[in-house]
């Protein structure tokens, strides 16, 4: 038996234990800034600090401007959208980070490399590699923690019990083809739906090269409040990539999110999880972490508006269940959970709505980075975001957990919550299909 102080002064530790293992230390590899991107006038309306100076400011809305490049990016200053860049090696912005980056410290992994990867052959398929996983290669086996001791662990979890990571992958959110029926979807949709839930704040990990398409929806992001992270330039299997790939992908997704948003992100996930040590230590050097996740809702097998059926696909009833069962058994246990969500179809948002308001009665809900204790997550010290999240509310009406937030009103549909976990061990999965799946839709976007 321990009496309550004990046990309070015990729960203090293992809080401090788990925020120090997210916070880098001086044992890790030094990080800076990126230097070496352009400087960019800042954009009309897009706010420089967090909080706002100005709260009142008109946020963009109705049917937001997209597939316009050039109204704010010119497109002749990036390379085509959905590619890994052609010629990194010999590309002019590239060769000075080439020389800045301490080779010393990126181990020689050959996952797959050299061979892309966005569709087909899943790099798990390759059988030259290790059974002992030297690379820390999550594909492999959801390594998660570095094998060299100057990179930090990825980011997984949230440290407190009964948080809940909100992290939605490969936006901003447009249709290339709109119709009446998906046009709806499109941001500021989902945007809209969390601001009208308690202000409710996500991370949003952005395709660079989506940006281009859809820049204000982007400005939107980040003039709600998210926090916007890397999630690539062309969303391929990142250990597929060369050295010189790796480095432009990092490269171009920092400079588009720097021209059109003013912020240089800290936090980068990468496309399907792919990640190793040689992919992990490029990213620490541009100043990057890697952040995945524990739980994943299979959303984006989907078939949804501009998800093609795939030989992996899912039914939105099952994408569905998986979420009852993450809802209804995240709770207790000896820690929160980061979930992964997609603002890519119809079907995504379709699901991360239904669910949401039950997810902010149930959790203290956050983005990834916030139950993470980084209030700062962006190299422009302005962004100091809050790390209490919105505060769960019970079902019978008590405030669950601490916090400083808003309390949060039960508002929207309230999907029941039934059912084992069925959907648990799904992110354990073989990941063969998930790249599968996953690439061919890469190829679509
Ligand atoms: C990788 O290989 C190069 C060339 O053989 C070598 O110079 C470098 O030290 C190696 N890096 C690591 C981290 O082992
Ligand atoms: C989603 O799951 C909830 C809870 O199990 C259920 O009430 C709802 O009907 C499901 N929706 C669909 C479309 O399957
Ligand atoms: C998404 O849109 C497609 C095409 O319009 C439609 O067939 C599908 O039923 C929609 N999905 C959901 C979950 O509503
Ligand atoms: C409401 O639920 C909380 C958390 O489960 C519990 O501590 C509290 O006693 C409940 N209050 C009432 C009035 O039932
Ligand atoms: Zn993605």
């Amino acid at each position: 038996m321990i009496n309550l102080h004990s046990a309070i002064a015990l729960a203090a530790v293992f809080l401090s234990m788990a925020n120090a293992a997210a916070t880098p230390t001086s044992s890790y590899l030094p990080q800076s800034s990126p230097t070496y991107l352009p400087k960019f006038p800042a954009q009309a309306g897009v706010i420089t600090q967090w909080p706002p100076a100005d709260p009142s400011a008109p946020l963009p809305s109705g049917a937001l401007p997209s597939s316009v490049p050039g109204s704010i990016v010119s497109q002749t200053e990036y390379p085509p959208a959905n590619l890994p860049v052609a010629n990194a090696e010999t590309d002019p912005n590239i060769i000075p980070i080439m020389k800045l980056i301490d080779w010393n410290y990126v181990p020689n992994a050959t996952v797959t490399y050299p061979t892309p990867v966005s569709s087909g052959l899943s790099p798990s398929m390759d059988p030259s590699y290790p059974a002992d996983d030297p690379y820390c290669w999550w594909t492999y086996n959801q390594c998660d923690t570095p094998k060299i001791s100057y990179i930090p662990p990825d980011i997984t979890i949230c440290p407190e019990p009964d948080t809940w990571g909100l992290t939605y992958d490969d936006g901003p959110l447009y249709f290339t083809t709109p119709t009446p029926e998906n046009a709806v979807y499109a941001e500021p949709n989902f945007y809209d739906f969390l601001l009208n839930h308690n202000n409710q704040k996500a991370n949003l990990f952005y395709i660079a090269s989506k940006i281009l398409y859809a820049p204000v929806a982007a400005q939107r992001g980040l003039n709600d409040g998210h926090t916007i992270c890397v999630h690539t330039w062309s969303h391929f299997s990142m250990t597929t990539l060369t050295n010189a790939q790796v480095v432009a992908e990092f490269y171009y997704s920092l400079r588009m999110i720097k021209q059109v948003l003013g912020i240089t992100p800290k936090c980068w996930r990468p496309p399907y999880g792919d990640v190793d040590d040689r992919v992990r230590a490029i990213a620490w050097q541009m100043g990057l972490r890697t952040i995945v996740w524990d739980q994943d809702t299979d959303d984006w097998q989907i078939i949804g508006d501009q998800v093609a059926p795939t030989a992996s696909s899912i039914t939105y009833a099952t994408a569905n269940k998986t979420m009852a069962g993450y809802v209804a058994n995240g709770q207790g246990g000896p820690h929160g959970h980061i979930t992964l969500e997609h603002e890519l179809s119809n079907a995504t948002i379709i699901l991360a709505e239904s669910w949401l308001p039950t997810i902010q009665k149930l959790y203290k809900t956050m983005p990834a980075t916030a139950c993470n204790n980084i209030a700062q997550p962006y190299w422009e010290e302005s962004f100091v975001y809050d790390i209490q999240g919105t505060v769960a509310v019970s079902t019978n009406g008590s405030t669950v957990g601490g916090g400083s937030s808003t309390t949060g009103s039960p508002a929207g549909s309230t999907p029941s919550i039934s059912g084992k976990n069925s959907g648990a061990n799904l992110q354990a999965m073989g990941s063969i299909m998930t790249l599968v799946a996953a690439a061919v839709l890469a190829a679509l976007l």
